[in-house]
């Protein structure tokens, strides 16, 4: 109760921020297009040493798809160097295979090169080409491109709307929803000249948000090392995208799904970052993003910060102010990897840290509402194969269903059959809620009463008040 009590206080805007992210966030694949020769310098270097062979990079005509896209991933210099001289994740080191100057050649050329097939000057924008969605035949780089063309062109927004009537009848389109989406992004900030604010309020959190995300994507694609810090910090200080909540929450969670694409998965990097920026409710939904791209990788990208033999990892090692918020998701981990064995997914909450156990289990019971849809029964089902963890996965369960929707009765009957014991917290529990969207005294007590009376009455407002 302690921690909860701590948590329901000044972090709760926050939290329910966090917990958001259940909807939030997708993955996906891809795929690559023609190959052929490259030229002289930094582009030689890159052909002789077959890096095309695992990567694809359009302005060496390279396809391999072993490694990430670097079109995509758009690294700069010091990344690219830093990856070639000591390799890393299946990739050979070249240190000892390439001189300094060609190291520095080769990686000069990426760093120019990735995402535009051209020079320095086309670095943070998308560049069209006459690709159209319906030439596709399924090629799904070429219906990315067809998608990023279609919102330069004409707008995000065209292009979502397609998007999301497209992917209801086409299964290529479904599984590469998200990739696309970030595509969108990269489209639509061209269209927007740059301009992430005028961007973000043209678009939709179709596809697990993956338009938010990569507009933050390219935002911070090619920019150098030490002005990432400076761009991460400004991006989504804009007039337009404050002015919403939602707005301001997903630009914010999707700078930390960016940042982790900018630094190549690197999970401590991508968090200092994201502890740069201005205040509590910045930090945490941009931690969110870190730890939610690190769970599922937007591109199909293998991170080195999750482990098969500890499902808690990186909670047990993230520094003090990260793990609530890396404890919150933990489960969403878990779960997956034990084949949905909910007593299994148990036995880990149980081996978290001391202080978190209880986040573990409210973060169990995000999953249990959101895998049951938020239907009473299954979600009390769910809770209770927690053993002696029910009383927290109720009361996330409970918030999630608040989170999902503020108006949603279910809340309510969720708190009314779960046992006894449990009721007066499960009540509390959607109070806290219900509290960050009502500011006023009245405003909770008028919330609550949509859901509950007496006893039950006095138990939302508690949670709505503290
Ligand atoms: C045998 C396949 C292979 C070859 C050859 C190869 N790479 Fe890689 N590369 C990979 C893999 C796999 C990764 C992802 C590593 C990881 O998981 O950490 C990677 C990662 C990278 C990254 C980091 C991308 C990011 O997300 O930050 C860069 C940059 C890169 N490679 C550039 C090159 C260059 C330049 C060459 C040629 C000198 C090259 N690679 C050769 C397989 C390869």
């Amino acid at each position: 109760m302690e921690v909860v009590r701590s948590l329901a206080g000044s972090s709760v805007a926050a939290l329910a921020a966090v917990l958001l992210l259940s909807a939030g966030c997708g993955g996906g694949d891809e795929k690559a297009a023609e190959t052929g020769v490259a030229p002289a310098g930094g582009a030689k270097v890159f052909a002789d040493a077959n890096c095309g062979g695992c990567h694809t990079l359009q302005a060496a005509d390279a396809s391999g798809t072993v490694g990430p896209n670097l079109d995509e991933v758009r690294p700069n210099v010091d990344r690219v160097e830093r990856q070639v001289r000591k390799g890393g994740g299946s990739m050979p080191a070249f240190e000892d295979k390439l001189s300094d100057d060609q190291i520095r050649e080769v990686s000069e050329f990426v760093a120019t090169s990735a995402g535009s097939g051209e020079g320095e000057s086309k670095k943070f924008t998308f560049e069209p080409d006459d690709k159209k969605i319906d030439d596709c035949n399924g090629d799904t780089q070429c219906i990315q491109q067809a998608f990023g063309n279609l919102a330069s062109e004409d707008g995000p927004k065209a292009a979502l709307t397609k998007l999301d009537e497209m992917q209801k009848t086409d299964s290529t389109i479904q599984s590469n929803c998200h990739p696309i989406a970030h595509m969108i992004g990269a489209g639509g900030l061209r269209h927007f000249d740059g301009n992430v604010g005028k961007a973000f309020v043209a678009g939709s959190a179709t596809c697990g948000s993956g338009y938010y995300h990569g507009l933050l994507q390219w935002k911070l694609a090619g920019v150098e090392e030490d002005k990432a810090a400076e761009v991460a910090r400004t991006a989504c200080d804009d007039p337009e995208i404050k002015s919403n909540n939602f707005n301001y929450y997903q630009c914010q969670h999707g700078l930390g799904h960016g940042l982790m694409l900018y630094t190549g998965y690197e999970l401590p990097i991508a968090l200092t970052m994201c502890h740069g920026l201005s205040g509590e409710f910045e930090q945490v939904s941009c931690s969110g993003g870190v730890f939610m791209e690190n769970l599922s990788s937007s591109f199909g990208l293998k991170t080195r910060w999750i482990r098969k033999d500890n499902l808690l990892y990186p909670c047990n090692i993230v520094s003090r102010q990260d793990k609530l918020y890396c404890y919150l998701l933990v489960s969403s981990r878990i779960l997956p990897e034990v084949g949905w064995r909910w007593e299994k997914a148990a036995d880990w909450c149980r081996k978290s840290e001391k202080d978190f156990v209880d986040i573990c289990f409210q973060s169990y019971g995000r999953d249990a509402s959101g895998t049951a849809t938020q239907n009473p029964r299954q979600a009390k089902g769910y809770c209770a194969r927690a053993g002696n963890g029910e009383r927290e996965c109720i009361f996330g369960a409970a918030r999630d269903i608040m989170n999902n929707n503020s108006q949603d009765v279910r809340g309510g009957q969720f708190c009314s059959i779960v046992k006894r014991a449990h009721r007066s917290y499960c009540f509390f529990g959607l109070g806290t809620i219900l509290g960050t969207q009502n500011a006023d005294p009245a405003g909770k007590r008028e919330a609550c009463s949509k859901f509950a009376r007496g006893r039950d009455l006095a138990d939302c407002i508690d949670g709505a008040t503290t």
